[in-house]
């Protein structure tokens, strides 16, 4: 049997502290629709405790979504908690995931607290929170950065109070893919109830690595389930991209040899979604949901690709919800992909000679304007063709 891959959302809250990024309810609840549409298995919907507002968000879509877990964050005291479980109560299957720092750097100077009171509040949030929800996930914030020893005392003993999600934060994307994965695999190893937990990965992109951590922690740490956002949205320069990620593990199945429960075509009417309500633009050249990450302007990529798509495309632009894959024509192209569009567009050459005549004209019309549209070609044959 594969393993499944647990993708976890958290667009709605991790996505959402993303400067300029705030949404109001009614824009929560859309894109909340549009995760589950997506079958993300959990969705990350806010902070219950953060404002009013946000505790609105997370009941009205704990209310409305069926078939994805949702989630509230909790710090790690009792009031967080119970505003969490609250804004839950109407959740076909909710989480309580509840945090607190754990790195020497966090401890000392930001909570203020000695190891041992972390140790303690950790250990005791986490007892509360099961009290009131059977699914609880754990974070050390900056976990990555932690002291190993203590780290491996305080997440024995979050598990034994029952928590049954393991997640292991690179608050400040710090990590390097490698030295993640081992990292993950070194707690698995030497905390002895770790198989009681499921382990998660949850990477931050300040050093442009965190789909890239996301990965090696589960193929080299052994982690079941990854945090991450749609277009990879998030704090300072973002989280780990779900689009990165679940393309990644669907299209090398042969390396990571696990399943993901995405419907895949729902991705980028996801990522418009996002990009429209927070306004925050996708760049063309980024991977799947980018403009062009399924555009071709060489001549010789288009003449590959109109033999055989698989030349030049790894993945299926219909497949992350695409329309099609796009050929563009410029002064790159070649006379295949020229001829082509002619035939897509209905417009007949009647001899070799008269489609050599039109190239020429599209060539040097190529050379004074970036793109060519249709109505450039339409245009450009129309005194020596037959058009429908
Ligand atoms: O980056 C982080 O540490 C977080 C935790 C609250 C999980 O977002
Ligand atoms: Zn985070």
């Amino acid at each position: 049997m594969t393993d499944k891959l647990i993708i976890f959302d958290t667009t709605l809250r991790d996505g959402e502290q993303s400067p300029g990024a705030s949404m109001t309810k009614e824009e929560k609840l859309r894109i909340a629709r549009q995760l589950e549409r997506l079958r993300v298995d959990v969705i990350e919907a806010g902070f219950a405790a953060s404002s009013n507002g946000d505790f609105e968000a997370v009941k009205a879509i704990a209310d409305a979504i069926k078939d994805s877990t949702v989630c509230s964050l909790a710090r790690a005291n009792d009031r967080d908690i119970a505003r969490a479980a609250e804004a839950l109560r109407g959740a076909n299957r909710a989480r309580i995931h509840t945090f607190i720092a754990t790195s020497p750097l966090h401890m000392e100077k930001k909570l203020r607290m000695t190891p041992d009171q972390v140790y303690e509040q950790a250990r005791l949030a986490v007892r509360f929170a099961r009290n009131l929800c059977p699914d609880v996930e754990f974070s050390p914030e900056d976990g990555y950065r932690s002291e190993i020893d203590f780290l491996c005392r305080v997440l024995e003993a979050v598990i034994d109070e029952g928590a049954t999600t393991i997640n292991i934060p690179d608050t400040v994307g710090y990590a390097v893919p490698e030295l993640y994965g081992h990292f993950i695999k070194t707690l698995r190893e030497r905390i002895p109830n770790s198989d009681k937990a499921i382990w998660s990965v949850h990477c931050h992109n300040d050093l442009g690595m965190a789909v890239a951590n996301s990965l090696a922690g589960v193929k080299i740490g052994g982690a079941r389930q990854v945090e991450c956002t749609i277009n990879g949205l998030g704090e300072r320069a973002g989280n780990c991209a779900l689009e990165e990620v679940v393309m990644a593990v669907k299209t090398r199945r042969d390396y990571f040899g696990l399943e993901v429960g995405i419907d895949t075509t729902q991705i980028v009417p996801a990522s418009r979604l996002v990009s429209q309500t927070t306004g925050f633009v996708v760049q063309p050249n980024k991977a799947v949901v980018g403009a062009n990450a399924f555009a071709h302007a060489s001549g010789i990529h288009q003449d590959g690709v109109l033999k055989a798509r698989d030349t030049y495309e790894i993945m299926r632009a219909e497949d992350v919800g695409w329309s099609t894959n796009k050929i563009v024509l410029g002064k790159l192209s070649g006379r295949n992909a020229f001829k082509q569009r002619l035939q897509e567009l209905g417009i007949v050459m009647e001899s070799e000679t008269e489609l050599n005549t039109a190239f020429a004209k599209f060539k040097e019309l190529a050379d004074r304007k970036a793109e060519i549209f249709d109505e450039d070609i339409i245009a450009l044959v129309s005194d020596e063709s037959v058009t429908p």
